[in-house]
């Protein structure tokens, strides 16, 4: 594990099939309605209170017991909602980027496997997430007695974009000037200041962010004691935090050691957004040297 003091090598840039500037364009394009309607259920039910009652529902990883690969295996499920540039299973997303990374960074095998490992925290999706008290909150069509198929299950507190609760949402946060109206915390005096309920400069450890895979992710890595350094679990858990990497916002919130791990967001960000292309990678062929990896740094069955 060298180098882990440097920044990342940002020497090789992956190559995507389209301009980088028609990556994330939320306001036109085929999928951009399920995008939108995805973003709407999401900022309009995560709250302070929805959060910490996730967190206390899923820190314990007590769902079931799976390997990694069988978690990958379970992402051929499930196509993302939120993402305006794929529309294939999440799985080869999974590859793409993992292998966009060990082109550019081939000594650093660790970081191979966060690309592999950075999405997995999407299974939730598959285990039935979420369940809000409360109608009209699950986002999907309402599961009928007997009916034989699966509801179609709900995504926006698992995938997207995430973003601070328990302060003001600040301008970069995607959709934020029209999907927040029937979010209760937003006329929450607490919550409506720059800071609202954090002190400035408390660091991201000490935010709540918006439920979704990252936090999960997080999670279960922890709880389970992966084998990788402290740069991999901080990428996971903050790689959808768009308006901080990607546009500066919520700097205020932010401690030094967040400053110190944001080179290593950005360079998994690269990889997470420009690896996505519609040809899809060979997964069979890939398997094996994935496994060596997974049997080095986080083997066997895992607590999800
Ligand atoms: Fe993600
Ligand atoms: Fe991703």
């Amino acid at each position: 594990m060298s180098g882990l003091q440097a920044d990342p090598d940002s020497s090789e840039e992956p190559k995507p099939g389209k301009a980088k500037s028609e990556f994330r364009n939320y306001t036109e394009g085929k999928l951009i309605d399920r995008v939108y309607n995805t973003y709407l259920l999401m900022h309009t039910h995560q709250t302070v209170e929805f959060v910490r009652r996730k967190s206390a529902q899923y820190g314990s990883c007590s769902l079931r017991r799976m390997s990694v690969m069988e978690a990958l295996e379970l992402l051929d499920q499930l196509v993302d909602e939120s993402d305006p540039d794929v529309d294939f299973p999440n799985s080869f997303h999974a590859f793409q980027t993992a292998e966009g990374i060990r082109r550019a960074h081939p000594d650093k095998d660790w970081f191979h496997l966060v690309g592999l490992l950075h999405d997995l925290g999407k299974v939730l999706v598959l285990f039935g997430e979420p369940q809000v008290s409360g109608e009209g909150a699950r986002g999907g069509p309402p599961e009928e007695p007997g009916c034989c198929d699966p509801p179609v299950p709900p995504q926006w507190a698992v995938v997207g974009d995430t973003f601070p609760v328990g302060c003001k949402v600040q301008k970069s946060v995607v959709y934020g000037d029209s999907t927040f109206h029937d979010n209760p915390d937003t006329k929450d005096p607490r919550y409506s200041t720059e800071c609202g309920m954090y002190q400035p400069g408390c660091g991201l450890d000490n935010v709540l962010m918006s439920w979704g895979h990252d936090e999960y992710m997080y999670q279960v890595m922890k709880f389970n004691k992966f084998a990788l350094p402290k740069e991999a679990f901080y990428m996971v858990r903050f790689h959808s935090f768009y308006p901080w990497h990607a546009h500066g916002d919520y700097g205020h919130l932010c401690s030094e050691e967040d400053q110190r791990m944001l080179p290593w967001v950005r360079e998994l960000n690269k990889f997470d957004l420009y690896t996505k292309q519609e040809e899809l990678p060979d997964v069979q062929q890939l398997r094996a040297y994935y496994q060596g990896l997974i049997d080095k740094y986080c083997p066997g069955q895992l607590c999800w």
